[in-house]
C-alpha cells in the first residue's frame, strides 16, 4: 500500500488522551525544572507535540524559550555505528541553561543519547528529555528519558507529528495502519 491509498487507522492514543497526558507532563516538568527553561524541539517529528506541550507548560507556570534542531540518524543498514548528525542547529546559546529536549519517539536511544551529550558539551547546565512515546524494546543503549508521554507498543505509529513517507503528521491522534 502507498501512503496515498485509503488507510484504515487504529487509534492508540486519542486527541483527548494526549491532551490529558500533556497537562500531567507539564506539571511534572514545571515541578522539576522551574520557570526558566530553554525548550529545544527536535524536528520534524516533535513539532505538534512540542506546540501543545509548551502551551500546557504555560498553564503550569513555566516561561519557556523555544528553539529547534533537526537530527538525522543513520540506521544499521547504512552505517553500523548508527551515527547521528545535526542537520539544522539551534540558534540560541545553551550555556548555563536548563534545557528541555523534546522529541517524538524514543527507539534505539541513539538520537537522544547524542543530543543530550552534545548540549551538555556546549555548556548546558542540565539537559532533561521529554519524549511523547517510548518503544522500550528497541533500545541499543541504556538511555532513559526523564519524561515520557506514553509507552508505545512495537508498531510503526503515525500521527500527531509522526510520519509514514512524509504523510500523516497532521492526524490529531496517534495510531497505526492496519491494512498496510
Ligand atoms: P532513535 O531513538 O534514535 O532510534 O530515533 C527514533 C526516530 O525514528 C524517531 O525520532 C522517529 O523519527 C523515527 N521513528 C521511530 N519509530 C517510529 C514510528 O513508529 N513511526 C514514525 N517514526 C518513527
Ligand atoms: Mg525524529
Amino acid at each position: 500500500m502507498t501512503a496515498k491509498e485509503k488507510p484504515q487507522i487504529e487509534i492508540l492514543f486519542s486527541g483527548a488522551d494526549i491532551e490529558r497526558r500533556n497537562t500531567e507532563l507539564a506539571e511534572e516538568i514545571a515541578a522539576d525544572l522551574g520557570q526558566d527553561i530553554l525548550v529545544i524541539a527536535v524536528l520534524k517529528g516533535s513539532f505538534v507535540f512540542a506546540a501543545d506541550l509548551i502551551r500546557a507548560l504555560h498553564y503550569a507556570g513555566v516561561r519557556p524559550q523555544i528553539d529547534f534542531m533537526a537530527l538525522s540518524s543513520y540506521g544499521d543498514k547504512k552505517i553500523s555505528s548508527g551515527t547521528v548528525v545535526i542537520t539544522r542547529d539551534i540558534v540560541d546559546t545553551v550555556k548555563g541553561r536548563k534545557v528541555l529536549l523534546i522529541d517524538d519517539i524514543l527507539e534505539s536511544g541513539r538520537t537522544m543519547n547524542f543530543a543530550t551529550k552534545d548540549l551538555l558539551a556546549r555548556g548546558a547546565e542540565t539537559v532533561k528529555t521529554c519524549l511523547m512515546l517510548d518503544k522500550k524494546g528497541k533500545r541499543v543503549n541504556n538511555f532513559e528519558a526523564d519524561f515520557v508521554g506514553f509507552d508505545c507498543p512495537d508498531l510503526f505509529v503515525i500521527g500527531y507529528g509522526l510520519d509514514f513517507a512524509h504523510y500523516y503528521r497532521e492526524l490529531p491522534y496517534i495510531g497505526y495502519i492496519v491494512n498496510g
